[in-house]
Parts: C-alpha cells; structure tokens; sequence
C-alpha cells in the first residue's frame, strides 16, 4: 500500500509540475508578417540526461527556484553551493538540432537546457510573446526563474505570452528541451528518420498591439471561384472592433465588425488569376482592424476530387511529386529550418519537374510552405502519426490532435497546400481507424476545403495482383499507399509482372516507392545499392505506373538521402537511408533523370 501511495505522489508531483507550467497562447499565424526580434544565434547550453536540473534525487520536480530555471550565477557567490552553470563555453546554435552540432550529441536522446540572456525595453501599449518554430520534442519554457509554458510536439509552432514579465536588461529565457521517445508519443518509439532534437526552428521575440489580429482565413469559396470567404479573430480587450480586409490588386475591400469574441466572417467578390504550378499568383492581403494591421501574401485556386481525377481549379492535374524529409542539403545534413535550406531542396525538386512535394512525415518549417508556394509545388502536409502509434491511448490522441490542430492553423492560408494526412503506414485495427478517423473528422471540421489522405500499404490478391484494402478508404479522398515491389516486394522485375486492381472510384496516389542507391557506386543492374539498380527499378516503376488505372499523381521515395539509426550497412549507409534521388552532399543518382524524363512526358 505505501509503495502504491509513493508512486500516486509521484506521478501526482510530476503531473502538477508540468501542469503548472501552464500551455501556450493560442498560435498568431503569419509572424513573419508581424514586428519581431529574433533570439537566434548562440544559446548557453546544459547537457543534463538525468534531469538534473528539473527533478531532485527522489525524481521529484524541484521548485522553481531550485530548477535550473533559476539560472543561478555560480561566481557570484562561491560560498553557496549551484551544480550547474550557464556561464560556461558551451553553446549551441539556435535554430539548430543539436546531433551534428557536436560530435558528443550525435546519438543524444534526452534533455538540453538552453539558455539565452536579452534585454528588452517593454512598451505600456504592447503584448510581447516569444515565438518558437518548433522545438523537438517536449520543450519546458521558463521566463526570469519562473517555468511558464510546456508543449509536447517536436515539429509544430507554439507561442508563450510574456507581456509584463520582461524587464529592460538582462532576461533570462530557459527552455528545456527532451526529444526521449515515447511509446505513447507521436512518433512513437519507432521512426525511419534521425530524432533530431533542440530549438530546430527559430525563436522570436513577437509584439503585437493590445488587440491584434490573431488569426485569419481568406480563401476561395471552393463552390464559387468568383468569391474569397474567411474570418479574423481578433486577440484583447477590444474584442468589437471594425476590420477592413483588402486586395488591392483586385480592387476587392469588404469591412466587418468582430462580435464579443473578437470573431467576424466575410466574403468577398473577386476575379483572380488562381494559383496553379504554372502560374503561382500570390496577392497582398491587408487585415486592418482599429489597432493592429497585418499582411499576407495569398494564393487562390479551387481543389476537389472527380472520380479518379484530382481538380485544381476545375482541370485534372497529375501530381508529379516528391517525398522531402526536413533535412538540410550538402553539409553535415541536420535539420533543415531556413529559407535557403528550402530554396535548394524545393530547387532540386523544380529541377526534376515536378509540381508537388510531399512534406514527410511530419509539419515542415514555414519556409518550406511559402517557398513551395512561391514556386509553384502543390503540398501534402502531414503530422507524424506513423507506424505503430498507441491507437488506444487518449493522451496519444490529443497529442496528435493537438499537432493536427497547430499544423492547420499555421498552413491553413496556403493555397498550395492541396493535401493534409493524418496517417503514415499504420497497422489495421479498430482502435487505429477510429483514432484515424476522428482525426480526419477533425480535419474536416477545421478545414472543408482540402482533400484529406493518409498513406497506407498495398494488399497482395496474389503474388503479382496488389489493391489497397484499408477500412480507411472510406473516409480519404485519395486511394494512397506506399509501395516497394522492387526492393522489398522482389526484385526491379517484379514490377513487370504487377497488376493494381481497385474497387473504389478515388484518385489513386502512390505516395512511396523506390530502392536505395549509393552515389557514385556503379555496377551489375542486379547488384543492390548501385545506381544501376536504382536507375533500373525506377524505370520499371514508371512503365508499371503507366499501366495503373486512375493515377493522379506520386510522390518517390525520396528527393535526399535522409540519417536514420535504422539505416546501418558501413560503407553503404553509415546512418543514412540511401533512396535519395539525390545523395547527401547534393550528387544527383541516375535515378534522379529516370523521373525527370517520365515528369517531362506527362
Ligand atoms: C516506409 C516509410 C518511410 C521509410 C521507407 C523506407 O514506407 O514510410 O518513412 O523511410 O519506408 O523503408 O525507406
């Protein structure tokens, strides 16, 4: 019995702790539209694995003033005893991950506490919140010794409300940052992909007026492409106030009142130029209301589904597409997260011709969205629900709702964003389609207006006749799966001798398929991991694409050779996943002009 009551305690204590850091504010969208100052650049870091610096000897969350969120200044008085420091040389990079940041960290699975020292002069007429990108994947945030905000979810943006808490000089802003694995996490413990772990995206100090504009939606009414329909939320104390939104290209303005709670709606008539690959016509979008402005670059188009047929502005598209994995091209490949990272990665998918990328297996940085948005790629945005999640556990379902809800709200103003996936190959079962399909109801709650998939696995009827027979085709919009006749399933061959059969009139996408190849080896055609291998299974693949009946589009595994601790063959993989169309270091495979070829013909 006592033993039972100290485990209560404990895991009452642990509970309290986190609970008591409190939750995020709710996500301001388009930050880079608003007044911000980076925190970026180098952070004062603890390596701690043991939770040193959160937990006492008993494994009980210490108070704050005990946490190292006190940030103790341990030369200036040596007559007390602190067992950590911050002042010390060792920093990190922040937006980084911190595993190929030093060599001591490649493997590190555990806790980082980043420390960054500012200034800031507050303003009477304005709220201030620092801004994180993403933090990967549990990050604790304390504020001047005090902890103010926890959020689970290693690829999704979170902001933390600190108006009146910041003094002119010398803030100190602390964040614990955990990537362990879960099993009840998401991912869980299992993942084809390295778990990169830190402040991997940027962080920013964002101010914004007493009442600002929060949240917005302007898109097209995908019933009639003559009208914008969309809402503003509005975030203080004047929560009524007049919002004029505006085009002024298309000499459209409609002005509308927000209610109590700070929510209005509006349409608004227009004759567009809509985004499309070939045209990815972007318009100023200015929010006004009486005190806050913000503006945002937005695109228009219509997406639905026809039988087999995916519609972009009314007129079949075949998606000619990618996977990308958020790693950095050329150098030690770590976690992609700026501008330029994406300008090349989504350069080399343009280079191939393509016009959609799938964003795998997990929310990418926001530059990956615009600048895709920019060039024309249509998007597949998912969050990280993969493999073997734990279907049956509520804290496991509103963690993944909680980044379906973030991933969402950040994308949901992104016309090239066609696609949200809820699901990454997961075993059938009951648990699995009911946590599936509550999250594609909640997608469809918050978004009618894109198609909804999730990638699930081929099902053999024979030894060369494959369908996809998953429960969930029911409630997605596409027909698709990842498949790898060819490399797992046989050899190049085999794709030969395939037939796809599918009882359901859907868009069938293959949103997998490929084999590994390492750049620069060369050989026999039946040899594995030469390029010769890959070049001619990918051949294969596209003569056995052809042949399918109703296929809208595919997205190859995969543009880059990706780290992945599964990945273990010296020599060959070295911690890489070699089916890359593109080596690490930015070597493009024979592969790579097998599809560029099959692109240009489509
Ligand atoms: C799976 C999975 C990928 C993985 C790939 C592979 O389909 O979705 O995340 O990397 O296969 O085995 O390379």
């Amino acid at each position: 019995m006592r033993r039972l009551l100290a485990i209560l305690s404990f895991v009452t204590a642990s509970f309290l702790a986190y609970a008591s850091e409190g939750t995020p504010a709710p996500q301001i969208v388009n930050v880079q539209g608003r007044h911000t100052i980076s925190l970026d650049g180098l952070w004062k870091t603890i390596v701690d694995p043991y939770e040193n610096g959160y937990y006492n000897y008993r494994m009980q969350p210490h108070s704050d003033a005990s946490s190292y969120f006190a940030d103790r200044d341990f030369d200036a008085d040596r007559t007390v005893l602190y067992e950590y420091n911050f002042n010390s040389d060792r920093t990190l990079m922040v937006p980084g991950d911190w595993n190929t940041q030093r060599e001591t960290l490649y493997y590190y699975e555990g806790t980082v506490w980043y420390r960054n020292i500012f200034d800031y002069k507050p303003a009477p007429d304005k709220r201030v919140f620092v801004y994180f990108g993403a933090a990967n994947y549990d990050a604790v945030v304390g504020l001047n010794g005090k902890k103010i905000a926890r959020h689970v979810g290693g690829y999704t943006p979170f902001n933390v409300e600190v108006t009146g808490m910041l003094k002119e000089e010398g803030n100190s802003l602390i964040v614990k940052v955990d990537n362990k694995r879960h099993t009840d996490g998401v991912p869980t413990l299992n993942s084809d992909w390295w778990n990169y772990g830190g402040l991997t995206r940027s962080v920013l100090l964002v101010e914004t007026p007493m009442t600002f504009i929060r949240d917005y939606s302007v898109q097209l009414k995908q019933d009639n492409p003559k009208m914008v329909e969309g809402w503003v939320r509005l975030d203080g104390e004047q929560s009524e106030q007049d919002v004029v939104v505006e085009i002024p290209e298309l000499k459209s303005k409609v002005t509308v009142r927000t209610d109590k709670d700070g929510y209005a709606s509006f349409e608004m008539k227009v004759k567009p130029q809509y985004w499309c690959p070939e045209n990815p016509k972007l318009y100023d979008v200015i929010l006004s209301s009486e005190t806050d402005s913000v503006k945002d670059r937005i695109g228009f188009r219509t997406i639905e589904t026809r039988g087999t047929e995916i519609l972009l502005n009314g007129e079949p598209v075949f998606c000619k597409g990618v996977s990308i994995h958020e790693e950095m091209p050329y150098s030690a490949s770590g976690r992609a997260y700026s501008e330029e990272h994406a300008r090349t990665l989504l350069g080399w998918a343009k280079e191939m011709g393509c016009n959609f990328v799938r964003l795998a297996h997990y929310p990418h940085n926001e530059h990956m969205v615009r600048v895709a948005e920019e060039m024309g790629l249509m998007v597949w945005s998912e969050i990280p629900v993969y493999w073997t999640i734990q279907f049956d556990n509520p804290q496991t379902y509103a963690n993944a709702e909680s980044q379906l809800v973030d991933m969402i709200t950040r994308d949901k103003n992104r016309a090239n964003v066609i696609i949200w996936s809820v699901a990454n190959e997961t075993p059938h079962g009951v648990a699995r389609l009911e946590f599936l399909k509550r999250l594609i109801a909640k997608t469809r709650e918050m978004d009618p207006t894109r198609l909804v998939s999730a990638a699930m696995e081929k099902d053999n009827i024979d030894a060369t006749t494959v369908t996809v027979k998953d429960e969930l085709i029911e409630y997605v919009d596409l027909i698709s799966f990842n498949q790898y006749v060819g490399w797992y399933d046989g050899t190049s061959e085999k794709c030969d001798r395939m037939n796809w059969v599918f009882d359901v009139k859907k868009p069938v996408f293959i949103s997998e398929f490929g084999g590994g190849a390492v750049y620069g080896r060369h050989g026999d055609v039946s040899e594995r991991f030469t390029e010769e291998y890959q070049e001619d299974l990918y051949q294969r693949s596209v003569n056995m694409m052809d042949r399918i009946e109703g296929l809208a589009g595919t997205t190859p595994w995969i543009l880059k050779d990706f780290r992945s601790p599964r990945r273990q063959i010296v020599g060959i993989q070295d911690d890489f996943n070699r089916k890359g169309l593109i080596s690490d270091q930015g070597g493009k495979k024979k592969a790579f002009y097998v599809m560029k070829k099959w692109y240009e013909g489509k």
